[in-house]
């Protein structure tokens, strides 16, 4: 079966590819498929809800490619903050940060500055995943999330995004030190895509 995914973030791609590895389910990407990109995109993660932006995202290019669709929408939720900036974790630096300093190195600046004051037992944070299937007959939504406390400064090489400061208490390591597979056992989006293709399997019969 092939299985299109609406990602086009290549770090994500990376996390996810290897967990369908031995599945008789084939990923594409949007560039695979030559979906060209369309501004209209930037709008569909519009809600503040990880599930609707998925199913959302999944649903347009469904409609678009008429092909089996996954998308997923992820993010962090800081405590200390009410649990921002949630679905709104790309863009929570301010434009002139992040084209100064990329997107990921200016999220993790703007979220150390917000949260400067926060004392160690109040810096709790979650990531969150949700996966969207959308088939012509059916679709599912399925959630992941990791428990974490964010550092002073970032540690560690791998991963994206905010794994430098998303510390595990339990491992004494960051997710940007963890390997590709270490993550994905124990990540938001390890837990919602191994549910994903679990389903798909079972569906399919496989
Ligand atoms: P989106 O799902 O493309 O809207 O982007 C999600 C954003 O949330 C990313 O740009 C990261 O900033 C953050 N994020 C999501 N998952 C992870 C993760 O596994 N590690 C670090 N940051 C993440």
């Amino acid at each position: 079966m092939k299985l299109a995914m609406a990602t086009r973030n290549p770090a994500k791609l990376r996390e996810i590819e290897p967990l369908f590895r031995d599945t008789p389910i084939r990923l594409a990407t949007l560039a695979d498929l030559d979906v060209e990109q369309r501004p209209e995109e930037e709008h569909l993660e519009a809600f503040n809800s990880f599930a609707q932006n998925a199913l959302a995202k999944a649903e347009y290019f469904h409609d678009r490619t008429g092909l089996p669709m996954m998308a997923e929408d992820s993010g962090i939720r800081v405590d200390a903050l009410n649990g921002e900036p949630g679905p709104r974790s790309k863009r929570f630096a301010p434009p002139e940060m992040q084209a100064e300093y990329g997107v990921d190195r200016a999220n993790n600046l703007y979220l150390l500055r917000q949260i400067r004051d926060v004392a160690d037992e109040q810096r709790t944070a979650h990531f969150h995943c949700a996966v969207a299937v959308v088939l012509d007959q059916e679709s599912r939504v399925f959630g992941g999330r990791v428990d974490g406390v964010i550092l002073y400064e970032p540690r560690g090489e791998s991963g994206f995004g905010y794994d430098p400061l998303f510390y595990l208490p339990e491992r004494g390591i960051t997710t940007a030190e963890l390997t590709v597979e270490q993550k994905n056992e124990i990540s938001h989006r390890g837990q919602a895509m191994r549910a994903a293709r679990d389903w798909l399997l079972e569906y399919l019969g496989a």
